[in-house]
């Protein structure tokens, strides 16, 4: 089978550093190291001291313990540090897989399971979220996508690119189903601490012995080029994620690891001033959404971001690269989450950026869209 290529990652890891308004991230702000350093009364000196040998290959006992904490629990042993939640979400798939498999994913979603579990032979049973069902699963959907083929199902929650956080009562649902059928369940939480009403999505761990969790340091926390990420799920699961991960990373970067320690520790903080920065900045968008008219969109809970449609004009690739090529603007055009006519449009940029930014938006679009 030919190579399914992750066509969003392809789009912004070409072009996020070439483009003058860079409106497809779907975190905040990043914190520098000195902020970082700072909140936890760091001398930045120490740093300095640092030894750049390869460290402990699951992560250091320190930081998995802080991450063990965020999960009632679990332990140290249930945890494994990896190179971002991609490089999670990677080992669990690379560790469950196999063609014939069928794995059950919501869908839209970031795109990431979706092409590789196809791309370790597995076939998708996809389990679509609609906007007229508040982007909830139907639960004649979730019965025929979960059945004893299933191997692995997979939940993103809170949703990219829909910014939902799912009711209790669908996330009990794909939990039931799994067990009926034995599969294991992969729930990204990296969007967890992204709410824009402060309260925390509740993890999916201690719901199911087969729940394994994956978050990050990149998108609630803003530290995304710490590449900081992490499962936690069953010991054993997770010591054989580590013999894995001997074959991709070795080990986190010694560097990351320290300030990753630093970031769990001061985790309320660092969560309030996302949450400070996606409040200022959806009240902008959305007054910016209805003052123009041009985009009909549905409230997002997390993340950010916000998830637009559009009617008619060019299908989302051309729109999208037409922002690109003429306006030097980066959206993330909805077929990237297997979509229609959608993009998602980044709300955690600097405020004034992310002004100056909408302001070309809307002269694009008002160009292309008629
Ligand atoms: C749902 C989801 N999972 C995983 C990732 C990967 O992020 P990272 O590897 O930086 O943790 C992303 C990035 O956008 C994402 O949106």
């Amino acid at each position: 089978m030919a190579f399914i290529p992750f066509e969003l990652e392809r789009w912004q890891s070409r072009w996020e550093h070439r483009v003058k308004f860079n409106l497809s991230e779907s975190g905040v702000d990043p914190l520098s190291t000195a902020e970082l350093l700072a909140l936890d009364n760091r001398d930045a000196g120490q740093m300095l001291d640092i030894g750049l040998g390869y460290a402990q290959g699951n992560g250091s006992d320190e930081l998995r313990d802080g991450i063990a904490r965020l999960y009632e629990g679990a332990t140290r042993e249930n945890v494994m540090v990896t190179t971002g939640s991609a490089e999670a979400n990677f080992l669990v798939c690379w560790a469950l897989l196999k063609p014939g498999d069928e794995v059950a994913i919501l869908m839209p979603t970031y795109m990431q399971t979706w092409g590789l579990a196809q791309n370790l032979g597995a076939t998708i049973k996809e389990i679509p979220l609609l906007p007229e069902n508040g982007w909830e699963p139907d639960p004649v959907d979730v019965r025929r996508a979960i059945g004893p083929k299933t191997k692995l199902v997979i939940i993103t929650n809170p949703n990219n690119p829909t910014g939902h956080v799912l009711s209790a009562v669908a996330l009990t649902l794909l939990t039931d189903c799994a067990r009926e059928h034995g599969a294991w369940v992969l729930a990204d939480e990296v969007y967890q601490g992204a709410e824009l009403n402060g309260q925390t999505t509740p993890t999916m761990w201690g719901s199911y012995e087969k729940i394994l969790v994956s978050g990050s340091l990149s998108k609630a926390y803003g530290l995304p080029g710490l590449r900081i990420g992490w499962v936690t799920g069953d010991r054993q699961f997770v010591e054989g994620l580590w013999a894995r991960n001997d074959y991709v990373a070795i080990c986190p970067t010694t560097s990351g690891d320290y300030l990753a320690q630093i970031a769990i520790n001061r985790r309320d903080e660092i969560l309030v001033r996302t949450r400070g920065i996606l409040n200022t900045n959806y009240a902008i968008v959305e007054d910016w959404l209805r003052n123009n008219n041009l985009l009909g969109w549905t409230p997002a809970e997390a993340g950010a971001i916000c998830l637009t449609s559009y009617e008619g004009g060019p299908e989302p690739a051309e729109l999208a690269e037409a922002l690109r090529r003429d306006y030097e603007m980066l959206i993330v055009p909805g077929h990237q989450f297997g979509l229609g006519r959608y993009i998602r449009i980044g709300i955690g940029n600097p405020t004034a950026e992310l002004q100056k930014a909408l302001q070309v938006l809307e002269v694009g679009l008002k160009s292309l869209l008629k």
